[in-house]
C-alpha cells in the first residue's frame, strides 16, 4: 500500500508497532498524545519521501539529526517573553508578595515544566529579580526537545520575542547583539539551569513554589494530562501554585486534589 492510500484515518496497524519502537527509542509514548500526532507524523514521512513506518523507524534511528527533526515536528516550540503577560504582572503584583507573606521569608522555587527555546525560564528569572526573591537556587527549566535546550541555553532572540516586556526592563536584561537580535545577560542566564525532561515519563523533584506548564499538554489525551498534574500536584510544597496556559483549564482539579483559584491558576491546599 503507498503512503498516499495510507492517508486514511484511523492508523494502519503498522503505525502500533512503530508507535512501539518509538517509545523504546525516545521514551515518548505516542499514544500520549491525541490523534493530531498521526497526521503530524504523516506528513512528515510525506516530506521525506518515505514509503512505510518501518522505514521511517530505521531513517530515525539511524540518523541523529532526522530524530532530531522528527522531535522538533511533534513538538511545537513557539513562544515568547512574558507569553499572556497579564498572568506575569499578576504573579509579581499579587500571588509572590502574598507568598512572602505566608511563607514569612522571600525563598521561592520556580519550575518552567516545557520550557521551549528559554523564553518562559528566562522570563521567571527576571520576574524573580523584580521581585526580590530571595532564591538560592535557580530556576529549572526542562523540555523533552534537545534542539530547543541548546537555544535556550545560547540566550540569543529576536528582538520581537521580548515585545512584552516592560521597556525599562530591555536595557537591564538584554545585550543588543544587532539590530534585531538580543541576547540575556549573564545574570540572567546564570539563574535558570536547563535540563533535559519528558515529563510523561520522568519523576519530578519536589518542593516548588510555582510550576509553570503551559502550551505543553495541547496533545496529550486526557488520562496522560491527569496523571502529569498529579505529578505536578505532588511536586509542589503544600500552598504552591500550577499555573496552565491561557486555555488549559483542568476539569477535574478537584479530584486531583487542586484548588482552582482564578482561571488557569491551581494550588495545592495549604494543609
Ligand atoms: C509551545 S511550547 C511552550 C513553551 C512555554 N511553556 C510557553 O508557554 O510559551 C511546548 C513545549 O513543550 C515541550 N514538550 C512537549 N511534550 C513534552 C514532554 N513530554 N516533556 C517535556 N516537554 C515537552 C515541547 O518540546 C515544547 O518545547
Amino acid at each position: 500500500m503507498s503512503l498516499q492510500e495510507n492517508a486514511v484515518y484511523p492508523a494502519p496497524p503498522e503505525y502500533d508497532v512503530f508507535k512501539k519502537k518509538i517509545q523504546e527509542l525516545t521514551g515518548i509514548d505516542l499514544d500520549a498524545y491525541k490523534y493530531q500526532i498521526h497526521r503530524r507524523i504523516h506528513m512528515l514521512m510525506q516530506r521525506w519521501a518515505v514509503n512505510s513506518y518501518d522505514e521511517y523507524y530505521r531513517a530515525i534511528a539511524g540518523n541523529p539529526d532526522k530524530l532530531r527533526e522528527f522531535l522538533d515536528y511533534l513538538t511545537i516550540n513557539v513562544t515568547e517573553f512574558f507569553r499572556n503577560a497579564g498572568r506575569w504582572w499578576e504573579l509579581k503584583d499579587k500571588i509572590i508578595p502574598q507568598m512572602y507573606k505566608d511563607l514569612g521569608h522571600q525563598r521561592l522555587k520556580f519550575w518552567s515544566a516545557g520550557c521551549s527555546t528559554g523564553e518562559e525560564p528566562y522570563s521567571l528569572a527576571i520576574l524573580a529579580i523584580e521581585a526580590k526573591v530571595a532564591n538560592p537556587q535557580p530556576v529549572l527549566a526542562g523540555d523533552i526537545d534537545q534542539g530547543v535546550l541548546a537555544k535556550a541555553q545560547a540566550g540569543v532572540y529576536q528582538r520581537r520575542q521580548i515585545a512584552s516586556a516592560p521597556k525599562e526592563w530591555v536595557p537591564k536584561y538584554f545585550i543588543d547583539v544587532d539590530a534585531d537580535t538580543v541576547k540575556v545577560k549573564p545574570e540572567v542566564r546564570d539563574k535558570v539551569k536547563f535540563r533535559h525532561m519528558n515529563l510523561i515519563k520522568d519523576k519530578f523533584e519536589s518542593g516548588f513554589d510555582i510550576i509553570l506548564c503551559r502550551n505543553v499538554v495541547i496533545y496529550f489525551g486526557t488520562e496522560t494530562k491527569s496523571a502529569l498534574y498529579k505529578k505536578f500536584l505532588e511536586a509542589l510544597r503544600p500552598g504552591g501554585y500550577l499555573v496552565t496556559g491561557a486555555t488549559e483549564q483542568i476539569f477535574d482539579y478537584k479530584t486531583l486534589g487542586f484548588e482552582s483559584v482564578g482561571p488557569f491558576l491551581y494550588r495545592r491546599p495549604s494543609k
